[in-house]
Protein backbone atom coordinates (compact mmCIF):
# COMPACT_ATOMS: atom_id res chain seq x y z
CA UNK A 1 0.00 0.00 0.00
CA UNK A 2 2.64 2.40 1.22
CA UNK A 3 4.28 2.21 -2.77
CA UNK A 4 0.84 4.52 -3.94
CA UNK A 5 -0.71 5.59 -0.73
CA UNK A 6 -0.06 7.45 2.65
CA UNK A 7 -2.11 6.57 5.87
CA UNK A 8 -4.30 9.49 6.78
CA UNK A 9 -6.61 10.65 9.57
CA UNK A 10 -10.00 10.73 8.58
CA UNK A 11 -10.51 13.74 9.40
CA UNK A 12 -7.66 14.75 6.88
CA UNK A 13 -10.47 13.65 4.31
CA UNK A 14 -11.25 17.24 2.82
CA UNK A 15 -13.84 15.99 0.03
CA UNK A 16 -17.49 16.42 0.23
CA UNK A 17 -18.81 13.44 1.38
CA UNK A 18 -22.04 14.03 -0.43
CA UNK A 19 -19.77 14.02 -3.78
CA UNK A 20 -17.68 11.85 -3.18
CA UNK A 21 -20.38 8.79 -2.24
CA UNK A 22 -23.41 9.99 -4.32
CA UNK A 23 -21.69 11.75 -7.23
CA UNK A 24 -18.19 10.03 -7.62
CA UNK A 25 -19.26 6.82 -6.68
CA UNK A 26 -17.61 4.20 -4.33
CA UNK A 27 -16.44 0.54 -4.73
CA UNK A 28 -17.09 -1.93 -1.79
CA UNK A 29 -14.91 -4.95 -2.16
CA UNK A 30 -14.79 -7.95 0.19
CA UNK A 31 -12.80 -10.62 0.10
CA UNK A 32 -8.77 -11.86 0.31
CA UNK A 33 -6.44 -11.65 -2.31
CA UNK A 34 -7.35 -15.22 -3.02
CA UNK A 35 -10.61 -14.31 -3.96
CA UNK A 36 -12.67 -11.19 -3.86
CA UNK A 37 -15.85 -9.12 -5.07
CA UNK A 38 -16.84 -5.66 -6.05
CA UNK A 39 -19.56 -3.50 -6.74
CA UNK A 40 -20.27 -0.21 -7.31
CA UNK A 41 -22.05 2.15 -4.74
CA UNK A 42 -23.68 5.48 -4.81
CA UNK A 43 -26.07 5.41 -1.91
CA UNK A 44 -24.16 5.38 1.96
CA UNK A 45 -23.23 8.05 4.84
CA UNK A 46 -20.03 8.52 6.74
CA UNK A 47 -19.49 9.71 9.72
CA UNK A 48 -19.29 8.94 13.83
CA UNK A 49 -20.70 6.37 15.81
CA UNK A 50 -20.20 4.95 18.99
CA UNK A 51 -17.08 7.25 19.03
CA UNK A 52 -15.69 5.39 16.02
CA UNK A 53 -15.09 6.86 12.41
CA UNK A 54 -17.70 4.86 10.28
CA UNK A 55 -19.19 4.28 6.68
CA UNK A 56 -22.33 2.74 5.85
CA UNK A 57 -22.56 0.77 2.97
CA UNK A 58 -26.11 -0.46 1.46
CA UNK A 59 -25.89 -3.87 -0.35
CA UNK A 60 -28.95 -5.34 -1.47
CA UNK A 61 -29.33 -9.04 -0.84
CA UNK A 62 -28.52 -10.49 -4.49
CA UNK A 63 -25.32 -9.10 -5.39
CA UNK A 64 -22.69 -11.46 -5.24
CA UNK A 65 -20.47 -8.82 -3.19
CA UNK A 66 -23.21 -9.56 -0.44
CA UNK A 67 -21.75 -13.23 -0.09
CA UNK A 68 -18.50 -11.83 0.19
CA UNK A 69 -19.36 -8.42 2.90
CA UNK A 70 -21.42 -11.54 4.98
CA UNK A 71 -18.07 -14.17 5.52
CA UNK A 72 -15.18 -11.41 5.61
CA UNK A 73 -14.71 -9.67 8.95
CA UNK A 74 -13.06 -6.44 6.84
CA UNK A 75 -14.34 -4.62 3.42
CA UNK A 76 -12.77 -1.60 1.36
CA UNK A 77 -14.13 1.06 0.24
CA UNK A 78 -12.20 3.11 -2.60
CA UNK A 79 -12.93 6.33 -4.51
CA UNK A 80 -11.61 7.37 -7.64
CA UNK A 81 -11.03 10.16 -10.22
CA UNK A 82 -13.31 10.39 -13.13
CA UNK A 83 -11.36 8.73 -15.84
CA UNK A 84 -11.38 5.96 -14.07
CA UNK A 85 -15.58 6.14 -14.42
CA UNK A 86 -16.29 3.36 -17.43
CA UNK A 87 -14.46 0.33 -14.80
CA UNK A 88 -17.08 1.92 -12.19
CA UNK A 89 -20.16 1.48 -14.72
CA UNK A 90 -19.02 -2.06 -15.50
CA UNK A 91 -18.48 -2.81 -11.79
CA UNK A 92 -22.09 -1.55 -11.18
CA UNK A 93 -23.78 -3.14 -14.16
CA UNK A 94 -22.14 -6.78 -14.25
CA UNK A 95 -22.14 -9.05 -11.34
CA UNK A 96 -19.32 -10.95 -10.42
CA UNK A 97 -21.63 -14.42 -11.42
CA UNK A 98 -21.13 -13.68 -14.63
CA UNK A 99 -17.54 -12.12 -15.10
CA UNK A 100 -14.37 -12.65 -12.53
CA UNK A 101 -14.12 -8.98 -11.60
CA UNK A 102 -10.43 -10.31 -10.36
CA UNK A 103 -9.26 -9.78 -13.81
CA UNK A 104 -10.90 -6.47 -15.19
CA UNK A 105 -9.06 -4.52 -16.80
CA UNK A 106 -8.03 -0.73 -15.29
CA UNK A 107 -8.04 -2.44 -11.56
CA UNK A 108 -5.25 -3.67 -10.36
CA UNK A 109 -5.57 -4.97 -6.55
CA UNK A 110 -3.11 -4.05 -3.50
CA UNK A 111 -3.85 -5.94 -0.28
CA UNK A 112 -4.01 -3.95 2.60
CA UNK A 113 -2.96 -4.15 6.12
CA UNK A 114 -6.43 -5.88 6.95
CA UNK A 115 -5.73 -8.10 4.01
CA UNK A 116 -8.96 -6.40 2.11
CA UNK A 117 -8.29 -5.60 -1.14
CA UNK A 118 -8.33 -1.88 -2.22
CA UNK A 119 -7.12 -0.71 -5.83
CA UNK A 120 -4.34 1.16 -7.10
CA UNK A 121 -5.86 3.53 -9.43
CA UNK A 122 -8.06 5.16 -6.39
CA UNK A 123 -7.79 8.28 -4.77
CA UNK A 124 -9.00 7.55 -1.72
CA UNK A 125 -9.47 4.07 0.41
CA UNK A 126 -10.95 3.38 3.34
CA UNK A 127 -10.29 0.04 5.33
CA UNK A 128 -13.16 -1.22 7.09
CA UNK A 129 -14.04 -3.51 9.76
CA UNK A 130 -17.20 -4.68 9.70
CA UNK A 131 -18.59 -3.65 13.12
CA UNK A 132 -22.64 -3.97 12.47
CA UNK A 133 -25.08 -4.79 10.16
CA UNK A 134 -28.74 -4.30 9.94
CA UNK A 135 -31.89 -4.93 7.06
CA UNK A 136 -33.61 -1.94 6.22
CA UNK A 137 -37.23 -2.63 7.56
CA UNK A 138 -39.83 -1.85 5.46
CA UNK A 139 -41.90 -1.60 8.87
CA UNK A 140 -39.98 1.60 9.63
CA UNK A 141 -40.46 3.98 6.33
CA UNK A 142 -41.95 7.06 8.05
CA UNK A 143 -42.42 8.45 4.16
CA UNK A 144 -44.38 6.13 1.58
CA UNK A 145 -42.30 6.60 -1.37
CA UNK A 146 -39.37 4.97 -0.17
CA UNK A 147 -41.00 2.02 -0.65
CA UNK A 148 -40.56 2.83 -4.31
CA UNK A 149 -36.89 1.90 -4.68
CA UNK A 150 -38.30 -1.88 -3.47
CA UNK A 151 -40.55 -2.84 -6.42
CA UNK A 152 -38.90 -6.81 -5.56
CA UNK A 153 -38.84 -6.11 -1.84
CA UNK A 154 -35.34 -6.67 -1.74
CA UNK A 155 -34.33 -4.66 1.07
CA UNK A 156 -30.75 -3.46 1.16
CA UNK A 157 -28.84 -4.95 4.19
CA UNK A 158 -26.16 -1.98 5.62
CA UNK A 159 -23.31 -2.76 6.59
CA UNK A 160 -21.56 -0.31 9.88
CA UNK A 161 -17.94 -0.34 8.99
CA UNK A 162 -15.21 0.91 11.19
CA UNK A 163 -12.54 2.93 9.41
CA UNK A 164 -9.52 1.25 10.64
CA UNK A 165 -7.44 3.40 8.15
CA UNK A 166 -7.68 5.94 5.26
CA UNK A 167 -5.40 6.05 2.73
CA UNK A 168 -5.02 9.11 0.12
CA UNK A 169 -3.03 8.16 -3.09
CA UNK A 170 0.36 9.84 -2.82
CA UNK A 171 1.01 12.78 -5.29
C1 LIG B 1 -24.00 4.30 -9.81
C2 LIG B 1 -24.40 2.98 -9.20
C3 LIG B 1 -24.68 2.91 -7.85
C4 LIG B 1 -25.08 1.71 -7.25
N1 LIG B 1 -25.31 1.68 -5.91
C5 LIG B 1 -25.66 0.50 -5.32
C6 LIG B 1 -25.84 0.44 -3.89
O1 LIG B 1 -25.63 1.41 -3.14
N2 LIG B 1 -26.23 -0.75 -3.37
C7 LIG B 1 -26.44 -1.86 -4.15
O2 LIG B 1 -26.80 -2.92 -3.61
N3 LIG B 1 -26.25 -1.82 -5.49
C8 LIG B 1 -25.85 -0.68 -6.08
N4 LIG B 1 -25.61 -0.64 -7.43
C9 LIG B 1 -25.79 -1.85 -8.24
C10 LIG B 1 -24.58 -2.82 -8.19
O3 LIG B 1 -23.37 -2.13 -8.32
C11 LIG B 1 -24.72 -3.83 -9.34
O4 LIG B 1 -25.91 -4.58 -9.19
C12 LIG B 1 -23.53 -4.76 -9.49
O5 LIG B 1 -23.57 -5.36 -10.75
C13 LIG B 1 -23.46 -5.81 -8.40
O6 LIG B 1 -22.35 -6.62 -8.65
P1 LIG B 1 -22.10 -8.02 -7.91
O7 LIG B 1 -23.28 -8.92 -8.22
O8 LIG B 1 -20.82 -8.52 -8.50
O9 LIG B 1 -22.01 -7.72 -6.46
C14 LIG B 1 -25.21 0.55 -8.05
C15 LIG B 1 -24.93 0.62 -9.42
C16 LIG B 1 -24.52 1.81 -10.00
C17 LIG B 1 -24.21 1.86 -11.47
Amino acid sequence: MEKFFTEIHTEEINENIFKLIGKDWMLITAGDKNKYNMMTASWGTAGVLWRKPVIFTFVRPQRYTYEFMENNAYFSVSFFEEKHRDVLNICGTTSGRDLNKMNIDGLSPLSTPSNSIAFEEAKLVLECRKIYFDDIDPAFFQVFDIEKVYPAKDYHRFYVGEIVRAWKKNA
